[in-house]
């Protein structure tokens, strides 16, 4: 297995000394696409150089793949209001801003207007508007912007001693000699079942990469600060130092189910991982897609054009009668012995001070979640 990039070349167009201050034309960014400018510009979302032009836009929404027939499953796209539109042209250049601050610039290549039922309905599987990615991309503007662009402003790290380029993590993992590593998404807490997938995958690659999801969530998920602690804390007491590498991932979550499953495994192979856990609704939220769709959908795919190996897991439990975690696969027990709760569930319980049992998540981690959650609301 290569550590090649998707598309084969790593994206690198962070270039702080671009003049911009004689450029007049601005197009506003909201949270999103900050962080996806920042994330293009970094390579971590090769091989695509820029927002999407209407071409590949058009072509990952339907078939998930971008116009070089490269393999695409969610559009990175510059929305702007329709009234905006008339102040940007075609052909020129124009900053990206944020609260004021240029953050990066961008050839005007496209100004098109999507037809965002038809993305919501192919991307998101619903135009349901209580589906928090539906609801984003309806609320977002209506004109896309599509063409390249190049960071002249790095953004304000959150996590910094955890945040690091691809490039960087590339060059960390060929140091450290690893040949296979698996790469895990997450946007919760962490608990047993998670530490279970990655420890079962750890047995049979070289390192994890922990890649936590640190951008734009829904209201209701649990802040990426507590997360960090609760990662903090476990991988102190019971994980193996040197077998794992824990970076955030700043992009903002879709909850885009399966589209979303293949665009984390194609972020993660830019980061330099060989495989990628995809567990049960991976993404996903409600009851929106199937418990397995999202490791279904990789098998639309050759092998050689995702790039990155998928490593499937069952719904994870602890049972009590094998007084272990299990599955499907390796428990015979029947569910009354498992213990299972929703992720729903435990946030109602850690918001109201109730205490998961330790055989859903770690002591020391339920402990983090009561304390900073309790701090958060004060
Ligand atoms: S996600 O939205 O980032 O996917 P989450 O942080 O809950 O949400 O999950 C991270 C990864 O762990 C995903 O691959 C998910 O499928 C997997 N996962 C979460 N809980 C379980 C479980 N109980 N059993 C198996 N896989 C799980």
């Amino acid at each position: 297995m290569s550590l090649q990039p998707h598309g084969g070349v790593l994206v690198q167009s962070y270039l702080p000394k671009e003049p911009y201050k004689d450029i007049q034309q601005e197009i506003p960014l909201d949270e999103i696409a900050l962080s996806d400018l920042e994330l293009i510009a970094i390579g971590a979302y090769s091989p695509i150089e820029g927002f999407l032009t209407e071409r590949d836009y058009q072509t990952v929404v339907e078939s998930l793949r971008l116009e070089s027939g490269c393999v695409w499953s969610i559009p990175i796209t510059l929305p702007i209001e329709e009234n905006q539109a008339g102040l940007v042209e075609k052909g020129q250049k124009s900053r990206l801003v944020y609260k004021g601050e240029t953050y990066g610039l961008i050839d005007v290549e496209d100004i098109y207007e999507p037809d965002k039922h038809k993305e919501a309905l192919l991307v998101y599987g619903t135009t349901d508007e209580d589906h928090p990615g539906v609801k984003k991309l309806f609320q977002r503007g209506d004109v896309y912007v599509g063409g390249r662009i190049t960071l002249v402003k790095r953004l304000s790290k959150s996590f910094t001693e955890y945040t690091f380029d691809p490039a960087e993590t590339r060059q960390w993992f060929n140091e450290k000699g690893w040949k296979t590593i698996v790469g895990f998404q997450t946007r919760n807490p962490v608990h047993r079942a998670h530490e279970y997938i990655q420890k079962t995958a750890l047995e049979t690659v070289d390192a994890l990469f922990l890649n936590p999801l640190v951008g734009e969530t829904k209201a209701d998920d649990i802040s990426a600060k507590i997360r960090m602690e609760s990662y903090e804390v476990l991988l102190k007491n019971y994980y193996p130092k040197d077998r794992v590498f824990l970076g955030v991932f700043p992009a903002a979550m879709r909850y885009a189910g399966p589209r979303e499953a293949i665009f984390h495994a194609l972020v993660r192979k830019n980061y330099g991982c060989t495989h990628f856990i995809v567990g049960r609704d991976h993404a996903g939220v409600g009851d929106y897609y199937g418990t397995y769709d999202a490791q279904k959908i990789f098998d639309q795919f050759t092998e050689d054009e995702i790039g990155i190996i998928p490593l499937r897991f069952e719904h994870s439990f602890y049972c009590k009668k094998c007084e272990g975690m299990a599955t499907t696969k390796t428990c015979p027990h029947g569910k009354e012995h498992h213990v299972i709760l929703s992720g729903t569930k435990v946030r109602g319980m850690l918001r109201s001070g109730e205490v998961p049992p330790s055989t859903f998540s770690r002591t020391e981690v339920i402990d983090v979640l009561i304390k900073g959650l309790k701090q958060e609301s004060k």
